[in-house]
């Protein structure tokens, strides 16, 4: 089997990942931070240091500034319901994910005024766009890191000046970036930083979390209240961090994993990765590109994108495509739309979608030569019908 399909979830997962997790099932077991015994105290220093490895990899100072939520959606609502207010305008771009644009389409039903800014068909973001968007009442810009449909970069640093200069909060969606392109929130004026943690991160599923810059939590109100192991005495939700945004059990056992998956993107080193991601993208797109019949969507340029490309074969839907690819070759993608249809109105791809490949840095290349081999038999077995 070949699993194209990293932007959905990495797999496989580094060794140390399965390690940890079945460690922590076996030998620790225990709830962090809700009773003094040793198990108990150990589940809770294993997901400080899982806090503690993902402030290193996205240059936080103080990781209790790092919430840990169940996935990068968690993370995005967190900020837009709980920050957002009737009358506040928020800005974002044509290339979200649903993550962004559904709960930012819930929100103006409340009130808040929503800009989509729109991209390039290439899924290219102007600065200058946002700034021209700028009103007296922008609280918000939220953007995504890069295009889960098409891979390409938002140009993050120059809109986290932007939105500094004038005042305004910057949300940044890392769903597909962390872990395998670099990310220093102090450097790129981020203020909220979502991310997934079982892409790029090499975490299981149900990990993700939230960066939020010291100050703003006064302004931001949880998803939910609840228990937290600290101030039992209070019925009232403590106003510190993490505790404020971390009510319930957590995934203890997933965040075991995470830990070790941030340490093995810290080891092998984020250039690193970003390299390897690059060269697979190189080749894919090249190799598609010189395919009769085949469309290839997004920006040329590897450096302004991550392991993400999407094309469609003319006379085929993504579906007979992608079905085609996993019967006939073992080949595993996803087609369609993505979760993102403002991304794919963008690219000019709705409502059929596209097919999308998204290699993984532990995918040899031997994976994606078969893989071209198979989209060119697929488009010759169509154009001769
Ligand atoms: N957002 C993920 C994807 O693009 C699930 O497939």
């Amino acid at each position: 089997m070949i699993y194209l399909d990293n932007a959905a979830t990495s797999w496989p997962k580094p060794e140390a990942v399965y390690r940890a997790m079945d460690h922590f099932m076996r030998h620790t077991g225990a709830n962090p931070g809700r009773s003094a015994h040793q198990p108990s105290i150990e589940a809770g220093r294993i997901i400080y240091e899982t806090r503690e490895s993902l402030a290193t990899l996205f240059g936080i100072g103080d990781p209790t500034r790092v919430v840990l939520t169940s996935n990068a959606t968690e993370a995005l609502n967190l900020v837009i319901k709980g920050l957002l207010q009737s009358g506040d305008h928020v800005i974002t771009s044509s290339v979200e994910h649903n993550s962004v644009m559904r709960p930012l389409r819930a929100a103006e039903k409340r009130g808040v005024e929503v800009t989509v800014v729109r991209c390039m068909p290439e899924g290219i973001l102007h600065p200058p766009h946002i700034e021209q968007a700028i009103r007296s009442n922008t609280r918000l810009i939220a953007l995504n890191h890069a295009s889960n449909v098409v891979g390409t970069l938002l140009p993050i640093a120059e809109v986290g000046l932007i939105a500094r200069q004038h005042g305004v909060l910057f949300l940044v969606d890392a769903a597909q970036t962390a872990g395998c392109y670099p990310i220093d929130v102090e450097a790129t004026s981020i203020d909220l930083l979502a991310f997934s943690g079982h892409k790029g991160l090499y975490g299981p599923q149900g990990t993700g979390g939230l960066y939020i810059r010291e100050g703003i939590e006064s302004s931001i109100e949880p998803l939910k209240y609840g228990g937290t192991g600290s101030r039992s005495e209070h019925e009232y939700q403590p106003d510190f961090l993490p505790d404020k945004y971390e009510s319930g059990t957590p995934n203890s056992v997933g965040l075991a994993g995470l830990g070790a998956g941030v340490r093995f993107v810290l080891e092998q080193g984020v250039p690193e990765i970003q390299e390897r991601e690059q060269e697979l993208i190189r080749f894919l797109t090249d190799g598609l590109r010189a395919i009769p019949d085949v469309t290839v969507y997004g920006d040329s340029d590897p450096q302004g994108r991550v392991a993400v490309v999407s094309f469609n074969i003319s006379g085929l839907t993504p579906s007979e495509v992608a079905m085609q690819l996993e019967e006939d070759h073992q080949i595993m993608c996803r087609p369609g739309l993505h979760c993102s249809p403002m991304g794919h109105k963008t690219l000019g791809t709705f409502p059929q979608g596209a097919v999308r490949l998204s290699p993984g840095y532990f995918n040899p290349n031997e994976d994606l030569e078969r893989t071209l081999k198979a989209v060119g038999k697929i488009a010759a077995a169509r154009a001769r019908c």
